[in-house]
């Protein structure tokens, strides 16, 4: 059995996984901010320490795996906070109970929405590490009428940190192989009210097109998840994996 963090583990995909990995008999250390075995709040920077202290600690100081789920959509530039923040600072400071296991990998949760617009200053702050700066960035966002963007910086932020951190000596160079799923459309609390609301739907459904399979549930992500921090998974390094019914496919500009 391998002892896996799941962030967001109270909902949706989180939660999908938690429930997948349990019931093949792994032991999962939950974060959300309630229902979870660690309770904290990713959004500020003393709450992500509390959650990497939390769960080392449950961990004995070795895990095997860390899938982060936890994230936001419209919520304006606390998105900023939660979905880069919260994950790159666990990932970092999970780092050396993920190098005390034989088998430690790394899978986080970005977006189709990463493919989408968004705004260049926002992922470079994002990356170099200025929370301050990047809320500040995203507050302009929100302003200047673009407050979508922010969603969508933040998980193209999170996929250009993954490719760096992935080839690292830390990650790499440690054995723990770090990638991500970019998931389409996911019924789920997050986009329930988007696709019972027909407007939106549509605007949906034209910004995600999703050929295969429709809107996918949590557990399809999920199970795209545990592959990559299955044992299994050797030498896949710094991948962001679209599982999105051929959304990305139909939607991004080939590059090859
Ligand atoms: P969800 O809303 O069902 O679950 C998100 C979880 O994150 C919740 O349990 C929530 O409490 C937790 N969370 C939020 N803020 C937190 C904080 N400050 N501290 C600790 N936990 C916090 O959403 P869903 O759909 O399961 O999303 C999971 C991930 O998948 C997110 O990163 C989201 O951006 C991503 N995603 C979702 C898609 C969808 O269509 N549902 C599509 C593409 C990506």
């Amino acid at each position: 059995a391998r002892v896996v963090a799941v962030t967001g583990s109270a909902s949706g995909i989180g939660a999908a996984v938690a429930a997948m990995l349990r019931a093949r008999g792994d032991r999962v250390i939950g974060v959300d901010l309630k229902d979870a075995e660690v309770c904290a709040d990713l959004s500020t920077a003393a709450g992500r320490a509390a959650a990497v202290a939390a769960v080392d600690d449950q961990a004995g100081g070795v895990l095997d795996g860390i899938v982060t789920c936890a994230g936001l959509s419209r919520a304006g530039a606390p998105q900023v906070s939660v979905n880069y923040f919260g994950t790159t600072e666990l990932v970092l400071g999970l780092q050396p109970a993920l190098a005390a296991s034989s088998a430690g990998r790394v899978a986080l949760v970005s977006s189709i929405s990463s493919t989408q617009p968004h705004d260049a200053e926002l992922v470079d702050l994002c990356v170099a590490g200025d929370e301050e700066a990047a809320l500040a960035r995203a507050e302009e966002l929100v302003a200047g009428g673009r407050p979508h963007e922010i969603y969508s910086s933040t998980k193209a932020a999170l996929n250009r940190w993954m490719r760096t951190v992935a080839v690292s000596s830390d990650f790499a160079g440690a054995g723990i192989p770090v990638n991500a799923i970019a998931p389409g459309v996911v019924l789920t609390p997050m986009t329930a009210e988007l696709v019972s609301d027909p407007q939106w739907k549509a605007i949906m459904d034209r910004a995600v097109p999703m050929p295969l399979g429709g809107y996918a549930p949590p557990e399809a992500i999920a199970s795209a998840l545990l592959w990559l921090i299955s044992p299994d998974n050797t030498h896949m390094a710094g991948q962001t994996v679209f599982v999105d019914g051929g959304a990305q496919v139909l939607t991004a500009p080939p590059s090859v």
